[in-house]
């Protein structure tokens, strides 16, 4: 069942009824300043930091769920609604919502009322903008009253959740014409506001919440609006909102938009006041002349729109298949955009005050948004390098706002290391910027002790070589890109953290996953040698790449498949002779992507299992059969739920490395196959089951043990956007970047033909056709680029910032 439909050419999904299974959210915001909005308007907004800069409040696990927002109320008559259907609840005429790419549109009409409210974060300012159009579309005139609503954050998303002996008595707010200011702790540490505007003489105002929904009251029977009219009450203490009441008259036809401005200002400790205790407001001022009418918000809409063409572009593809076009052009690298700038922050199953960026999520979430923000990119490697210890182990997270790694999780993962090697190498083939392993950057974030990036990639890839076990495996300390593999913990202690809990001290302990990993990016680490023109280099790290293979071919191979790894006692994980867990599918994934076993037909019988054993209905679960009881020697995984997140979901993140390792055997049917099975445009048919959002990937879906299979959770925020797009843009189309030029590598069902791809690199536009006229899955005969033929399958890179055609024959 669908609740909504793509609408491709205006970018968006529209939703047809408030009653979507789970909140349908979207995301605004391109710099500073972001908001989180749910097809009903429920969410919030904060400055760079969920946790230390939240703007408006919300409560997450709310009851209903999605209770608190940006929320527009109306009161017509006797009636009161709200055009986004929460938080009153009353049936509207009609209801549509439309999330865009850094905006979204809800609107509601009843009673010849016709409101539609566009929700946005224009570029470059720390304002959330909030238009409301209301147009009369009877044939009487009409007279209804207008409230707005918003509940002030003190700030500190943490204490204002936890700290009610302080915050109830210092939340302060100041009135001037139709601007709300809330100025809570201004006056003493603070050097930040925020505001909440409306371009218009307004007839009353709230600001005190108790005030405006009545004592008893909730969000959707607020006294002011059930009354019709605003109690001019000004808050002190307790719970600052900001509401502004309009009485709105309007003609048949008629119609009138209104601008909301929500923003924050900050100001230098000596510009904080015009005189004793009056802030001072001229940024606020400023930002809210810039906003004043509903031309400035269409501009910043269009520009808005021109700023995704530009990202958009970089990569798009035109084939017969609009579910496959739309997941490419639009929603996969949103998605990816948008854990760009959230990391794992905030979303409706990230509470913004939990974990900071993690190091591998961090990298890896790279690979997805590298080639539409480039420069950014770069900052970001620099910024988790920075983490790095001297030994090449690493922080596992660090936070946004200081960027320090964060102790309290400490080190100790041991995948993480090798991920910043594989991030760099991403960032090089797509800029050609080299100097970038030139860079001074600190250990431990110590600005005096430093080395340059490249000295962080030696000591990323001899930190595996430092800590092999003793089947010459890499060591897979606390968990390596599994966090809930943990061989080392041995938890009894229902009151400490899986990932934080003293460890034993072992050397047993083994991944073969980590071994996987460590072909596939020693191999790209051997590859950046030989660009550099250092052969002695790559030959020597292409040694220890083929000794690492042979391990994993030998010590890292049951009688099927790959292993997963060893315990703490040397026994086998993910083999056979285990009871439960016997096949996963992480190292199946990443060890044929390295081309382990491929051969030997190793790589191919553990391709065959996955299909067997891991491939269900809804994609391929973690591992199988389901852990039924907690096992002590393999920690958080066996906690779960049988099929649910690491416990045998299908844990969308991983599904992408069986579809790459498909191509690297050629079954271009195969790869496809579970590609489509998990991209949420093709399952947007089953939404009630599925429930979350039919536009962006969820990190889990519960699998085949699970009591509700295809159910998904955790939408958005997830290495599964990266990965998904590394698969279906470099390894299933198969254009992908390398140091001098491009590879077209395709690995395609056999029927496909035709395909078009735009691709611009490096600011020179390649407008790429792959012809595959027998039929084939994989294999590339020639390259026809401006009607000049060359054998092999790459383009070299034309430095001229023009357009080039490009034919790709397949054969
Ligand atoms: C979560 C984490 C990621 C980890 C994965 C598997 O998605 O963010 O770091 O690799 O779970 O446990
Ligand atoms: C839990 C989750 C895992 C996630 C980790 C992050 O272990 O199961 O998916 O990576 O928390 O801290």
């Amino acid at each position: 069942m669908k609740f909504g439909y793509f609408d491709d050419k205006s970018r968006e999904y529209v939703i047809n009824t408030p009653k979507t299974p789970y909140p349908w959210i979207n995301y605004l915001g391109s710099d500073d300043m972001f908001g989180l909005v749910s097809n009903t308007a429920g969410g919030y907004c904060f400055y760079k930091d969920a946790r230390l800069r939240r703007i408006t409040r919300y409560r997450y696990n709310n009851i209903p769920l999605d209770n608190g927002g940006r929320y527009f109320y109306i009161k017509d008559g006797n009636e009161y609604y709200s055009p986004s259907w929460m938080p009153v609840k009353k049936d509207l005429d009609s209801y549509e919502c439309r999330h865009g790419l850094g905006y979204t549109k809800i609107k509601g009409v009843k009673n010849n009322l016709q409101t539609e409210i566009t929700y946005t974060i224009p570029l470059g300012d720390n304002v959330e903008i909030h238009r409301v159009s209301l147009k009369n579309t009877g044939s009487s005139a009409k007279e209804v009253s207008l409230f707005s609503f918003i509940e002030f954050c003190l700030y500190n998303a943490y204490d204002d959740m936890t700290n009610y002996q302080r915050t109830y008595s210092i939340g302060a707010v100041e009135v001037d014409g139709s601007v709300i200011y809330h100025k809570t702790d201004y006056r003493e540490r603070r050097n930040h506001f925020a505001f909440y505007s409306v371009n218009t003489p307004i007839d009353g105002f709230d600001t005190d919440r108790d005030t405006f929904l009545g004592q008893f009251g909730g969000l959707h029977e607020p006294e002011v609006v059930a009354e019709g009219k605003s109690r001019n009450s000004v808050a002190t203490g307790w719970n600052p909102i900001a509401s502004h009441g309009l009485n709105v008259k309007l003609a048949p036809n008629e119609e009138k938009v209104f601008v909301f401005v929500l923003g924050y200002v900050e100001n230098k400790e000596e510009e904080k006041w015009v005189s004793k205790g009056v802030i001072n407001k001229s940024k606020a001022v400023a930002l809210i002349e810039k906003y004043k009418d509903n031309n400035a918000v269409e501009k910043a809409l269009a520009d808005l729109a021109k700023h995704w063409d530009n990202l958009l572009s970089k990569y798009s593809v035109e084939s017969d298949d609009e579910k496959l076009n739309r997941m490419v052009n639009i929603w996969n690298p949103y998605q990816c955009m948008t854990t760009f700038n959230m990391s794992r922050s905030a979303s409706f199953f990230e509470t913004g005050i939990g974990r900071g960026m993690g190091f591998r999520d961090s990298n890896q979430d790279l690979l997805g948004f590298v080639h539409q923000i480039p420069h950014k990119a770069k900052q970001r490697i620099l910024d988790i390098a920075a983490t790095q210890f001297e030994d090449g182990s690493a922080y596992h997270q660090y936070q946004p706002l200081t960027k320090k790694g964060n102790n309290e999780i400490g080190s100790g993962f041991n995948d993480d290391p090798l991920w910043l090697i594989l991030a760099t190498t991403a960032y090089i083939k797509e800029t050609g910027d080299i100097s970038i392993l030139d860079e001074q950057v600190p250990y431990d974030c110590n600005p005096n002790n430093t080395g340059t990036l490249l000295e962080h990639l030696e000591k990323s890839f001899t930190y595996t070589l430092n800590n092999l076990g003793p089947h010459g495996l890499p060591l897979i300390g606390r968990a390596d890109w599994n966090d809930c593999l943990n061989l080392n913990c041995f938890s009894t202690n229902p009151d400490e953290s899986f990932q934080t809990c003293q460890n034993k001290q072992g050397r047993t302990a083994e991944s073969v996953f980590i071994g996987g990993m460590f072909v596939y990016i020693g191999k790209e680490y051997a590859q950046l040698f030989d660009k550099l023109g250092n052969k002695e280099k790559s030959q020597s790290i292409m040694n220890e790449v083929q000794k690492m293979k042979d391990c994993v071919e030998t010590h890292g191979y049951d009688k099927d498949w790959f292993l997963r790894a060893y315990d703490f006692y040397g026994n086998k994980v993910g083999s056979d002779e285990n009871e439960e867990g016997k096949i996963f599918i992480e190292p199946q994934g990443f060890c044929v992507m390295a081309g382990i076993g491929v051969e030997s037909g190793k790589a191919l019988r553990a391709m065959e299992s996955v299909d067997k054993y891991l491939n269900t209905k809804y994609g391929c679960v973690l591992q199988n059969p389901a852990y039924s009881e907690y096992h002590v020697n393999l920690g958080e995984i066996s906690s779960y739920p049988p099929g649910y997140k690491e416990n045998a979901g299908i844990f969308c993140h991983n599904n992408p490395w069986i579809m790459i390792a498909e191509t690297v055997l050629g079954r271009g049917e195969k790869a496809f196959e579970y590609y489509s099975k998990i991209a949420p445009a093709y399952i947007e048919d089953i939404s009630e089951i599925h429930k979350m959002e039919p536009y962006v990937y969820a990190q889990m879906i519960a699998g085949k043990d699970a009591v509700k299979p295809g159910e998904a959770k955790n939408s958005w925020l997830t290495g599964t956007a990266a990965w998904n797009y590394e698969a279906i843009t470099k390894w299933i189309l198969g254009v992908r970047p390398d140091y001098d030029g491009i590879v077209v590598d395709p690995c395609v069902p056999k029927d496909w033909d035709n395909i078009k791809i735009k691709r611009v690199f490096r600011e020179t536009v390649y407008n790429i056709t792959i012809k595959n006229p027998n039929k084939i899955n994989k294999g590339v005969k020639k390259v026809i680029i401006d009607g000049v033929e060359k054998e092999g399958n790459f383009i070299p890179h034309i430095q001229d910032k023009g357009t080039h055609n490009v034919e790709v024959i397949m054969g």
